[in-house]
């Protein structure tokens, strides 16, 4: 993991349109820039952003939510250009220690049956299969599988 080529940091408001542009580089389905500013917004709610150290450019995000000591994952993404470089890795990494400070005991997430990278990324980072929902996603359907990851321990 080339982590020194990288900067994780909490987001901050002037990140979204940038993270509204990556969430529009794979097409529908991405949240727009309203609905990232309403979960900005929204208490309890948590967001980092990796910055490629180069350009200073906000190249990855990662966004969810706490509910006591539970947290899910809503968003993760990469940009393409800057993908199989250890980033999501590190900022799984980063969340870890964040939500281990907030006293978070387990975070959840859903991932597309279908999306190897993601699910091969979360196993590596510790994240266990914890059950399936059939046809959850739309625009290809696709199962949902539910992950989860112990912090307590
Ligand atoms: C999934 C995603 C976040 C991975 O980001 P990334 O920064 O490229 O991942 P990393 O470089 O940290 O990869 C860590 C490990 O995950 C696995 N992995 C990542 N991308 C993979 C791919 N395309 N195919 C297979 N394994 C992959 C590998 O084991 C990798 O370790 P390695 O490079 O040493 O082999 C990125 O591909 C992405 O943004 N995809 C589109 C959005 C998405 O699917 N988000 C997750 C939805 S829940």
């Amino acid at each position: 993991m080339l982590l020194s080529e990288v900067t994780i940091r909490e987001m901050v408001e002037s990140d979204l349109p940038t993270v509204a542009d990556l969430e529009g580089e794979e097409g529908a389905g991405g949240w727009t820039l309203a609905q990232l500013a309403a979960e900005f917004a929204r208490p309890g709610g948590w967001r980092l952003v990796a910055l490629d150290s180069s350009s200073g450019q906000v190249v990855s995000y990662i966004i969810g939510g706490q509910v006591l000591d539970e947290a899910e994952i809503f968003r993760l993404r990469v940009a393409r250009d800057h993908r199989r470089r250890g980033i999501a890795a590190a900022l799984l990494l980063g969340l870890e220690q964040l939500l281990r400070r907030r006293g978070v005991g387990r975070c959840f997430l859903e991932v597309r049956a279908g999306n190897q990278a993601a699910l091969t990324l979360y196993a590596k980072a510790g994240f266990a299969r914890r059950g399936l929902r059939r046809s959850y996603y739309r625009d290809p359907v696709d199962d949902a599988v539910i992950m989860q990851k112990t912090l307590s321990e």
